[in-house]
């Protein structure tokens, strides 16, 4: 067994395929989360898929108090990857305060905790998102950092700021900050996927739902951007692949493969696919119609972004390996699991 890893946000979407991933990597795991935006069923498919039960403590990382009970119940936490965060950004420009409250205060317990508790290293979930609408892709990291457009955006900023002062200040410890592009997709056995509360505002749970007809047809937000087809460009990238990001950068801080004591990586396809573009793959590798029309764009979207992953895919020898065809055909998989179960 390798070290023991806390990964706060665990029962979430992206957390859910990390922890299955660090678990067939030998580490064992200790997950926190509040289930406000997952169910705690989830742990059964982690279970089902990598045959272990992390272990899991239902608290809220704002809470210094349970943090620090938790770190004294599991002794010999090595590292943490922090998912733990609201993400939705309509609703971080509705509710500011809750979104600087629940990011920030979360990240900054847990950096205050770590030294006390000898956790080496931190991967901090980030996102493209910092690039803003870039001046040019496909966007390398040292693109620079744009002015964000929700405080949804502002808290990843923040994140990566306070991180960095933290350790320039000489704290023991290491991090990683991980720049998703747009994550899509489910694990392959249709075990663990997206539960999205309510309406979707994300594009792949929308489509799949209007697939099943849960939805009446999806709304292509915008068709008169300077792109090829005049739909929106974004960097698809599967969770799974995703995921065995984490296991590596992890690997990198514990066994001080580090070249700096932060490090930061886009992870990404390296493939610019448009909305319509992306509907186009669903359909194909599905076989299933999406009905959808064109409306007029969403407030705050940006036009065109795609990773250059040159960096994570030379330093950390990872690499976005499943195609667009798989990816869909896993998210379609996934939807029908929860028809199956009667949540959707
Ligand atoms: C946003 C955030 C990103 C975050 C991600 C997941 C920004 C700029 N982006 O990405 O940081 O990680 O959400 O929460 O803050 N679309 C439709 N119809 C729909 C839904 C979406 O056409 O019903 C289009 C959008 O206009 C966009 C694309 O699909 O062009 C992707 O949208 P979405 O899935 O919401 O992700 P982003 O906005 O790219």
């Amino acid at each position: 067994m390798k070290g023991k890893i806390l990964v706060t946000g665990g029962t979430g979407y992206i957390g859910s395929h990390t922890v299955v991933e660090l678990q067939n990597a030998g580490y064992e795991v200790v997950i926190i989360d509040n289930l406000s935006n997952s169910d705690v069923n989830v742990l059964d498919g982690i279970e089902k898929i990598s045959g272990k039960r992390p272990a899991f403590v239902e608290a809220d990382c704002t809470d210094l108090d349970a943090l620090r009970n938790l770190f004294e119940a599991n002794k010999g936490i090595v590292g943490i990857i922090n998912f733990a965060a609201s993400k939705a950004v309509g609703e971080s420009v509705a509710k500011p305060l809750l979104y600087y409250r629940n990011n920030l205060d979360t990240l900054i317990n847990l950096l205050d905790l770590m030294p006390q508790y000898n956790v080496k290293g931190i991967v901090f979930s980030s996102s493209c998102t910092v690039y803003g609408e870039p001046d040019e892709n496909p966007v390398t990291e040292n693109a620079p950092i744009k002015k964000a457009t929700s405080p949804y955006g502002n808290t990843k900023q923040i994140s990566e700021e306070i991180i960095t002062d933290f350790v320039t200040s000489g704290a023991p410890i290491k991090s990683i900050l991980l720049r998703y592009f747009n994550p899509v997709g489910a694990h392959p056995t249709a075990e663990i996927g997206e539960l999205p509360n309510g309406v979707p505002q994300n594009l792949i749970p929308y489509l799949t739902q209007t697939a099943m007809g849960i939805r009446k047809e999806l709304s292509v937000f915008g068709d008169d951007y300077n792109t090829p087809d005049g739909s929106c460009i974004r960097d698809f990238i599967n969770v799974v692949d995703l995921a065995k990001a984490h296991v590596i950068a992890m690997e990198r801080m514990l066994e001080d493969k580090s070249e700096d004591k932060i490090e930061i990586f886009n992870l990404g396809t390296g493939i610019g696919l448009s909305v319509l573009g992306l509907i186009n793959a669903f359909e194909s590798a599905t076989g299933v119609k999406v009905p959808h029309k064109i409306v007029g764009r969403r407030a705050g979207d940006i036009e065109k972004v795609w990773a250059n992953p040159d960096k994570a895919n030379n330093v950390l020898g990872w690499k976005a390996e499943t195609s667009i065809e798989d990816t869909m055909r896993s998210a379609w998989n996934w939807q029908n699991r929860l028809r199956e179960r009667g949540l959707m």
